[in-house]
């Protein structure tokens, strides 16, 4: 069993199936929307050997309070940092806390190799591990190529999309300035409307922005939601339903029969949010008519 949050991107959870674990999901925290901490105790048993936290869009998890209950009970904690790539918790980098952590470089992230990720780890034999399963489960200890001591994968990044990478690393900087820069026009430009609430940035964290979800207030409905989205569609913009819970993706329930109201916390705030459109180069007029659209419809609905 590996103890993880049912909000988040798939990936976060199938990785954990894929070794034939079991997840187990614990019910999040409503203002960082990451996995409550204070829950995980109780869904701990003798079956559980991890922890699995997902750093969701970019909100550093409770690293110091994860560590404390990882070590109490000698769990590995592996941080899902796909969204979080230049986040810090109380000054210290995400993508380092725990055994292991992970970046991801699809397409909609800070950094884009066209797909591919890394593993970010101190620990050699888990190092190890990772780039014999990465490449065909290859004895690569001793440059043994031909010998294949594991079953591995074909999960080896190009070096077309590698260098991609490495060029984009150079500017992260500045990637992650115009970031911020974008969700801070928003925020200004949201904070007073009482319809919405902006995302939560605590004093402990500093953001790299992944993406731009607010969440509608309490008296606003899914179907409310989904109106909204479309109403925005029509004015050409682009908005999502980000993110439905993992447990109740058809697959999961089919194979955990998961049904509503099981993680009433996600599932309520997963049912009033709303990405809006956002990257590094989105102008100010842009956002303007995100906004003022947004706005009209919601007031529309009321
Ligand atoms: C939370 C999370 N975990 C993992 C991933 C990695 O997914 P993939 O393997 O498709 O890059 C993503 C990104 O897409 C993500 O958002």
């Amino acid at each position: 069993e590996v103890i993880t949050t049912p909000f988040s991107f798939i990936a976060s959870s199938n990785c954990i199936l894929y070794e034939k674990a079991k997840p187990v999901f614990v019910d999040i925290n409503p203002q960082t929307l990451n996995i409550d901490f204070q829950r995980i105790e109780k869904a701990i048993t003798k079956k559980t050997k991890a922890i699995l936290a997902v750093d969701v869009f970019g909100y550093p998890c409770d690293w110091d309070e994860l560590g404390k209950i990882a070590k109490k009970h000698k769990l590995f904690l592996i941080e899902d940092s796909a969204e979080a790539l230049g986040s810090e918790y109380k000054g210290k980098k995400c993508g380092s806390f725990g055994d292991a952590g992970i970046f991801a470089f699809y397409p909609n992230k800070q950094i884009v190799t066209g797909e591919g990720g890394v593993v970010l780890t101190n620990n050699k034999k888990i190092a190890d591990l990772c780039r014999s399963m990465a490449n065909q489960g290859r004895k690569l200890e001793n440059e043994k190529w031909l010998e294949h001591i594991r079953l591995g994968y074909n999960y080896r990044m190009p070096e077309v999309c590698a260098a991609m990478g490495i060029v984009q690393i150079s500017r992260i900087q500045e990637i992650l300035e115009k970031r911020e820069k974008v969700a801070k026009m928003y925020n200004k430009k949201l904070k007073d409307f009482p319809e919405v609430n902006i995302p939560y940035v605590g004093s402990d964290v500093k953001m790299s922005w992944f993406v731009y979800v607010i969440r509608l207030s309490k008296r606003y409905s899914k179907k409310d939601r989904d109106k909204i989205i479309k109403k925005m569609a029509n004015k050409g913009i682009q908005c999502s339903d980000y993110f439905q819970p993992i447990h109740l993706q058809p697959f999961y329930i089919k194979l955990f029969d998961y049904k509503n109201g099981d993680f009433p916390i996600c599932e309520n705030i997963s049912q009033r949010t709303i990405a809006l459109p956002f990257y590094n180069n989105l102008r100010e007029v842009e956002i303007n008519y995100v906004v003022k659209n947004l706005k009209e419809i919601i007031i529309e609905l009321k």
